[in-house]
């Protein structure tokens, strides 16, 4: 075993070898199993590559369409899962919300059996069906409402949009949500999915997996930036104050949110697919003020930090057009998470195919020998 140097953050360190997706984060480039993130964003659809994703191929027509009719079967969630929620604090943040509905999916489906194929489809199955139904049932359950059922009639994207809204969606909105989804669905080794596999490397079950990975997403260095996003943009307030305002992060040296990535130093190029979808929203449904602050803003930061590989990242832009589709801002991450999942899962599947357990080591830096202080002289 080759020992090497702590690295903070475990930066450059491989942890796994992986045919899931890659990154190239000097030009800009992101592919699943191999594809380009631009031609699936234009060609396919969220469970379409959600297939791909996981079972590492495209999926013929015959699968395609048993593997949504399946989605779409397993939709409805326990009524004993509602209940539960209506437990929850209504104040809770969504993700802890999810988190939790996603731990307590493995006390319903609570079989593990890791090398029965039906068992791993089953699991993706439920997962990928019934992460969407949770997030809305909190949403209306937290304002002290019903949840609303889900329509089997309606695609995967359009029907989270109605499960939230109680209305059936435009057919573009339900389309631009869809490549939300799908710009979000995987994303080489970050930190979510490191957790995701280092569960998975003890062998439990996927809702663990996922319960975990969840946990991990909702930091506001991860997921949890696009909502911060919202909130900074609407602090900033006017195109006038952008400049005074990203003087004063520097002053502070402050994270300026939606900027930045560990593995980019240009434009992410999720981002740039999202600028355009948030421009033609806004053609066709109005004009947001904050979309021309977020605007200067990139082009102040390009000329303060571009220097040093800070462009806009995935969250810049998503948050905006989350708002637009009329989504509650702490809900973006959690719909970050509905998409993820695919990855997740995906992950899943590759660390069982030649599973060791995680185990790094550490660079003790503490004392040694000391004696016991009784508490008296403490
Ligand atoms: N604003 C200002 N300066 C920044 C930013 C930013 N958003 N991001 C990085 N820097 C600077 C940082 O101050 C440091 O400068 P110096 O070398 O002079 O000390 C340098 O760039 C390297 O930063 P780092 O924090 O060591 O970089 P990292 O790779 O550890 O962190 C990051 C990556 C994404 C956590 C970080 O860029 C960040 O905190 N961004 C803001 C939060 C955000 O938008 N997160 C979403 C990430 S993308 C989606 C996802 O992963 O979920």
């Amino acid at each position: 075993m080759v020992a090497c140097e702590f690295q903070p953050g475990l930066e450059g360190i491989p942890a796994a070898q992986s045919q899931v997706s890659f990154v190239n984060g000097q030009v800009g480039k992101l592919e699943y199993r191999g594809v380009p993130i631009e031609a699936l964003a234009e060609k396919s659809s969220f469970l379409e590559t959600a297939y791909l994703l996981i079972w590492g191929k495209f999926p013929k027509a015959d699968d395609l369409e048993a593997f949504q009719e399946d989605i779409t079967h397993h939709r409805r969630i326990k009524y004993r899962i509602r209940d539960m929620m209506k437990c929850f604090p209504e104040s809770g943040h969504p993700m802890d919300a999810l988190q939790a509905s996603a731990a307590a999916l493995g006390l319903f489906y609570s079989r593990r059996a890791l090398d029965d194929p039906a068992y791993i489809r089953g699991a993706v199955v439920r997962l990928l069906a019934k992460i969407p139904t949770m997030v809305a049932a909190f949403e209306h359950i937290r304002k002290g409402n019903d949840p609303v059922q889900p329509r089997d009639d309606l695609s995967y994207a359009a029907n989270f949009l109605y499960m939230l809204n109680e209305q059936e969606p435009d057919p573009f909105l339900a389309h631009v949500f869809d490549i939300c989804l799908i710009l979000h669905a995987e994303h080489t080794m970050n930190a979510s999915t490191f957790s995701a596999r280092v569960t998975a490397s003890t062998l439990t079950d996927p809702y663990a997996i996922v319960a975990s990975a969840v946990g991990t997403l909702a930091g506001p260095l991860h997921g949890g930036a696009n909502e911060e996003v919202i909130t900074m943009l609407a602090e900033i307030g006017s195109v006038e104050k952008v400049q005074p305002f990203l003087e004063e992060k520097l002053a502070t040296k402050s994270k300026i949110m939606g900027f930045g990535h560990r593995v980019y130093k240009v434009k992410d190029p999720r981002a740039k697919i999202l600028q355009k979808l948030a421009e033609e929203l806004f053609a066709r449904t109005g004009g947001d003020p904050a979309y021309e602050i977020a605007l200067a803003l990139e082009k102040a930061v390009a000329e303060k930090l571009g220097s040093k590989g800070i462009y806009p990242n995935v969250d810049f832009y998503s948050g905006l057009v989350y708002q637009k589709l009329g989504i509650p801002t702490d809900l973006f991450t959690p719909i970050f998470a509905i998409a993820r999942v695919a990855g997740w899962l995906a992950h899943w599947r590759e660390q069982l195919e030649t599973n060791r357990i995680y185990r790094p080591s550490q660079v003790y830096v503490g004392e040694h020998g000391l004696p016991y202080i009784t508490p008296e002289s403490r």
